[in-house]
């Protein structure tokens, strides 16, 4: 299979967040019959032939639409502050609403004049946080499941997304601090921008009514 150069190519950031913007794009006109959450096909293209979307991991969206291999993206505030890219950000689509949280046993101590173990799959986002407020810290890079973290005596707490609460509550955690809120961003390379404004255009146009 092999991208068509006349439509507009998407990356969409692989997981929940994919799900719920699949359902949101169906609302404004846009749907991929081929797409299941099962299937392990990797590009998409809709009904009205005029964008197709591919599946990578979140953390490479803003590559791809960085080098133009892809026209735009979507992925989450969290993953372009951890892995910035020189992209536009032209749109927040307010889909996978969450918190970046301190999170950890609800008597860990913050601001305790004493370096704190933390624990987290957003070392930057962690880092940058914690400078702020002159708390010193030793950071330890998780890639998932990061709530296990202080369970198992690995750190003090974690930085970490959390959107219902469910994972936190039910391992016993809690927000300790808001840090961010973060939801999806529409993204767009700085060439795609000037050289396919007209296919473009419509597209952003009809992305705005999810963010509203
Ligand atoms: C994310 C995040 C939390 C959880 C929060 O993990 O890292 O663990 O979701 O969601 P909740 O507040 O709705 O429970 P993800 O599901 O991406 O899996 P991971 O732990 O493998 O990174």
């Amino acid at each position: 299979m092999t991208l068509q150069k006349n439509k507009i190519k998407m990356a969409l950031a692989k997981g929940r967040v994919a799900n719920k913007t699949i359902d949101r794009l169906k609302e404004i006109g846009y749907v991929f019959p081929d797409y299941s959450k099962e299937s392990r096909k990797l590009i998409f293209t809709d009904t009205t032939n005029t964008l197709e979307f591919f599946l990578v991991k979140s953390p490479d969206v803003g590559t791809y639409v960085e080098k133009g291999a892809a026209d735009i993206g979507i992925v989450g505030r969290d993953v372009l502050l951890e892995h910035p890219a020189d992209v536009y950000e032209l749109l927040n689509l307010k889909i996978g609403q969450c918190r970046m949280c301190v999170a950890g046993f609800k008597d860990t101590q913050i601001q305790y004049n004493r370096k704190l173990t933390v624990g987290t799959k957003y070392p930057h986002i962690a880092k940058n946080y914690f400078t702020q407020i002159d708390q010193p810290v030793d950071l330890i890079t998780i890639n998932g499941s990061v709530e296990l973290g202080p369970i198992l005596g690995l750190c003090d707490c974690i930085v970490d997304i959390v959107e219902s609460g469910s994972t936190l509550k039910e391992n016993g955690l809690v927000v300790l601090r808001s840090i961010l809120d973060i939801s999806s961003r529409l993204i767009v390379n700085h060439v795609s921008l000037k050289t396919k404004r007209a296919q473009i255009d419509p597209i952003v146009e009809k992305f705005k009514e999810l963010a509203f």
